[in-house]
Parts: structure tokens; sequence; C-alpha cells
């Protein structure tokens, strides 16, 4: 009886220490309290502001009318993996093998939780850089990998650096994650320093994992698909989505394209938890990179307006504010008003009712900035901004 009691005990209040050592997602808290704020604006959460494409909710639509509901394959529709290598044959000059280098995941976000899973045993290191996107740490330290964090910084572009990188490689190292353009700065690194870094990937033969959901999103400058770099596809872990470029966040779709050893250990895993990205999601996504390229031009210039004038706005109130060139993020710090970013953050929602994230829920660098989301209405950018510069002017020191 004792002993049952004991063993109850322990299972009620067991977490896993991976867990415990998670902190939840300093974006959706924001997120969440903003739902029950009346008369709120969001510039929290990373999201366009489109739905879908008609045609692209016509091809889901009509594969339903189909009938189309079964599983589907488990690195995914045979068609979508065709259409998924020749767009990344045109857009980037890459070869990928439909058959075995490619996997259809849930979002991107699926992909970068199998590619550590796959790639890392325990205590192996991953390089990545501070700030960064809020699930790289975690997916690294669910995989019971270790982060390794390089500190960027606004004077160098929010970019890591080659010989930063090589500084901090040990024995245990086992990749080096990269995420441009950058969430949560905007930051898009130029094809130079990414190839300094594929030195490194063939010098000390290591993975880059090279996280490219934003890769359409870019604003005067050039995209380099890290894989695209000579010698680099055997060493890349590309991921990529449909959630950013194509307007599809809630389809969950997104992609990996690896050597296919990996893609092999990644679809074992996915086999075991998803085993396949919804049907309807995988017919949208063939539409979508069969006829979307109109819609995202569209989009891309409507995103590239909506930057310059919350940059514009931002340094009118007296923030000091990298130029973003990719994604769409402004990334301005706060400093002058003394206070830490989650301070500032919780204050600026009760006060001025505006959600933005703290930059310090993407690394130790990011404190002292604010990350705002631009995929949101000129109208409400513009009233975030009046609400931002009101809250500013009260608090700066
Ligand atoms: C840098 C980055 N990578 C990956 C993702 C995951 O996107 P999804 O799972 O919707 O494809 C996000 C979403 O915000 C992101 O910002």
């Amino acid at each position: 009886m004792k002993k049952r009691t004991e063993i109850q005990k322990h299972r009620k209040q067991h977490v896993s220490q991976r867990a415990n050592q998670l902190s939840p997602s300093g974006i959706r808290k924001f997120f969440d309290l903003l739902s029950s704020i009346d008369g709120s604006i969001s510039l929290g959460v990373g999201e366009p502001d489109y739905t879908t494409p008609w045609h692209i909710r016509e091809a889901a639509i009509e594969s339903l009318e189909k009938g189309m509901t079964m599983y589907t394959p488990n690195s995914g529709m045979p068609e979508l993996r065709k259409e998924l290598a020749r767009y990344l044959k045109n857009e980037f000059g890459v070869d990928y093998d439909p058959a075995s280098e490619l996997l259809i995941t849930v979002g991107g976000s699926e992909a970068l939780d199998l590619t550590m899973r796959a790639i890392l045993d325990h205590g192996d290191e991953v390089i990545l850089t501070d700030p960064s996107y809020v699930a790289y740490s975690s997916c690294v330290i669910l995989a019971e990998g270790k982060p390794v964090r390089i500190p960027t910084y606004e004077s160098n572009n929010f970019e890591i650096s080659a010989k930063d990188i090589e500084k901090r490689l040990t024995s245990k190292t086992r990749a080096i994650l990269i995420g441009y353009p950058s969430n949560p700065t905007g930051a898009v690194m130029s094809r130079s320093k990414l190839a300094e870094i594929a030195v490194l990937a063939e010098k000390y033969d290591l993975t880059v994992i090279s996280d490219e959901i934003y890769s359409k999103l870019v604003y005067g400058v050039d995209f380099t698909c890290f894989a695209s770099l000579p010698g680099m596809k055997q060493h890349t872990v590309l991921l990529g989505g449909f959630s950013k470029a194509f307007a599809m966040t809630g389809w969950r779709i997104g992609y990996a394209a690896a050597p296919k050893e990996i893609i092999a250990a990644m679809t074992k895993i996915h086999q075991y938890t998803m085993m396949c990205v919804p049907t309807m999601s995988q017919m949208a996504a063939i539409e979508a990179l069969r006829g979307g390229q109109e819609s995202i031009t569209e989009m891309v210039e409507d995103y590239n307006h909506r930057r310059l004038v919350i940059l514009k706005g931002m340094r009118d109130i007296g923030l000091s504010c990298f130029e973003p060139k990719g994604a769409f993020y402004v990334f301005p710090s706060i400093k002058c008003t003394g206070m830490t970013s989650e301070e500032f953050a919780e204050k600026l929602l009760s006060e001025e009712k505006v959600a933005v994230v703290p930059g310090s829920a993407f690394g130790k660098c990011g404190e002292g900035y604010i990350r705002c989301c631009y995929a949101t209405s000129l109208v409400e950018i513009e009233e975030a901004l009046k609400r931002l510069g009101r809250f500013v002017s009260k608090y700066r020191k």
C-alpha cells in the first residue's frame, strides 16, 4: 500500500527535467493575454495578416470534394515532393531527389524538431545565434543537445561570423544553426559572409541547419540559399515552409531538404509521431508552388511599404532602430527608457494596449529591444506608433 502511494505521488508530480528546462514561449504569452483586452493592437505574433490566396484555398476545397481524406505516404505526396524539387531548383539552383532528399512536415516547426532529434546524441553541441527564434534552443534541449549561443549585435548587423563560430568549435560540436532572414531582427546575411561559414563546414565536416522560412521576404537585397553555395548541399539541412510566404500559417505545412541519410532518419521519427501532413494541406501546397508567385510579389511589395513606415515611425519616436532587410519584424532598442524589455512590453500592453514581444524572449542579447511584427494593416501600424510614441516620451530617461 505504502509502495503504491509512493509511486502514485511520484507520477503525479513528475515532469521531465527536459520539459522543466524550457520556458514557455515569450511570444505566445503576450498573444494569449491580448484576446482579453478590448481595443488592443498586436505587433506580437509573426503571422501574415493576409488570408491564404484564393486559388490555394480552392485546391484544398476541391481535394475535399473529391474525397481525398486518407493518409498520404509518410514523406509527403509524391506529386508535392516533385513540385517542391522543381521549385527549389528554380529558386536556388539546387537539385534535390524528390524520393530520398525531401520530407514534407507539419510546418517548419516539425522540420526543426525532427532535424535535432535525427542528428543529435546526448550532449552534442549546436551553435546558434543570440538573439534567435525561440524554438531553436528549445528544440536542441528537447533532443538532449546543448545550445551554444553566440552573441550578435546591432553594430554587426546581427550577423554571426565564421571567426566567432570557429572559436566555439569543440569535439562535441555537431551543427551550426542559422536563420536568415532573421526572426527577430530582420537581418539578412550576405553571400560572402555565408561563404565563410561554408569554409568552416567543409573544414570541420559540420552540418549547417539553415532555416530559410523567410527566404521570399527580402527587401532590396539578395537572398542566398546556403545549400546553393559550392559543396554545401551535402552539409546542409534546409528548412522551409509555406506559412510566411504563402500566408498559410494555419495549414501547418513545411519541409526539409537534406542528404538522404538525414532525411531517412527524420522520416522514421515523423512516421511514428505525425504519420503525414494533412492531405488537404498538401494539395494546397502543390497549388501554392505552382501558381503562388504573383500573390507573393504583391505581399512583398506591401510588406516593404509597411517596413519603411514602421522603421521611420520608430526613428521619429526617437528609438534607435536597425534597418531590417528581410522577414516582417523591426527590432528597435528601448534602452532609452531604462526598462527591461519584459517590463516595457508588459507596461505598454497595460497602459497603451499594444502587444510587442520582449527581445529577451530571443536570448540575452535581445535584452533592451522589442520585436514588432509589421505584418498588420497600415492603419494599425500608425495607431500603434502613436501609442508607442506617447509611451516612450512618458518614460524616456
Ligand atoms: C524563424 C522561424 N522558423 C520557423 C518557424 C515555424 O513556422 P511554421 O511552423 O509555421 O512553418 C517560424 C515561425 O514563426 C519562424 O519564425
